[in-house]
């Protein structure tokens, strides 16, 4: 069966469930190691997607994991029939690729989100796990979505880039130098700008798929994410930054990366397992937050064996899309 696969993360998890490949988690987690302990020992197990539904200190936050870490899984969050094999995947998301979906614009709306604005805007409610004790402090970003706009052509870009939490209003991120993202940051310098960015945390699995993929800057990866799932992605205008950002992700963040300021992040416990620091990160200013009542966190634990990014980085680079520069 091949249907269209979510557009948003509570519809992907009911399929995870429906299929068998969800384990909720009722009694309570610390944010702090254990969230990526036991996903740890759940990829090297039993292997599902993982909902933690009690997060210590975060009452009414949930945290997801791990739902990207099987071939099977993947196939789902595509809208294929389950337990597809890599193989199946692979051609599925080859075939698809030819064929975008341009994203369909909503109007804004608060109606379903709580939104913090200004002073009240306190990225420490979120439910960020330390993830390794190696880590330097609690990453807010490891699964989700940077949206950012060419200061100069207007382009779009959707990209993945990890994100240090510092305080309530500060994230430090990590962007490689021939990145889209720092292409952005470097035209907004030039002319003496901030560059404005919104951040989606919990949003449809194959965006960030889409996200991660190394595409040419005009492709847009709204589109791609549309040809992946089979169907377009929703989007919204942002409420003070002028991007588009997906209708219905959990959680949403908007601000601006700072003009020519660069400090130091990490160190992090990077894909190939290796503490790694950026002596010149950016730095992320938020000035509303918005999110879904009882928000779903979706985050990563990555670094060990079976960890979920590396089925996705090895998916990317069998469809030619994977770059590490
Ligand atoms: C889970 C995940 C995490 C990633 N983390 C980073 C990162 O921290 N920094 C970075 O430069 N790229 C990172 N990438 C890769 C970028 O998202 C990738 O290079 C992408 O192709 C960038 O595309 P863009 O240049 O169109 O933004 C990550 C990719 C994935 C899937």
């Amino acid at each position: 069966v091949n249907v269209p696969g979510a557009t948003d993360l509570r519809q992907f998890i009911e399929i995870l469930d429906g299929a068998g490949e969800l384990l909720r988690i009722g009694e309570e987690v610390d944010p702090c190691f254990e969230v990526a302990s036991r996903t740890r020992s759940e990829a090297g197990g039993r292997n599902r997607a993982l909902l933690f539904e009690a997060i210590g200190g975060y009452p009414s936050a949930r945290i997801l994991t791990n739902a990207l870490g099987a071939p099977g899984r993947i196939g789902l969050s595509l809208g294929l029939g389950p337990q597809q094999s890599f193989r199946q995947v692979k051609k599925a998301v080859r075939e698809r690729l030819e064929h975008p979906i341009a994203p369909t614009c909503g109007t804004p709306t608060r109606t379903e989100r709580e939104t913090f604005a200004g002073t009240d805007v306190d990225l420490t409610m979120l439910p960020v796990p330390h993830w390794s004790p190696e880590d330097s402090s609690r990453y807010l970003g490891t699964w989700h979505v940077n949206l950012t706009r060419d200061p100069v052509s207007g382009e779009r870009n959707v990209g993945v880039y990890r994100m240090e939490l510092v305080d309530a209003t500060t994230a430090l991120v990590s962007a490689s130098a021939r990145s889209h993202l720092m292409a952005h940051v470097r035209r907004a310098e030039e002319g003496g700008e901030a560059l404005p960015m919104a951040v989606a945390i919990g949003v449809a699995e194959p965006l960030v798929l889409a996200a991660g993929m190394a595409v040419p800057p005009e492709t847009d990866e709204y589109s791609l994410a549309g040809a992946l799932i089979g169907a377009a992605v929703p989007v919204r205008p942002a409420e003070v930054v002028d991007l588009d950002v997906p209708q219905d992700a959990e959680i949403v963040i908007e601000g601006h990366l700072l003009c020519r300021e660069r400090v130091p992040e990490g160190p992090f416990v990077d894909y190939a397992g290796v503490p790694r620091g950026n002596p010149s990160a950016l730095v992320f200013k938020a000035s509303l937050m918005s999110m879904r009542k009882d928000p779903i966190f979706r985050g990563a634990a990555i670094g060990f064996t079976r960890a979920e990014d590396h089925l996705v980085y090895a998916l990317l680079a069998s469809v030619g899309c994977l770059d590490f520069r």
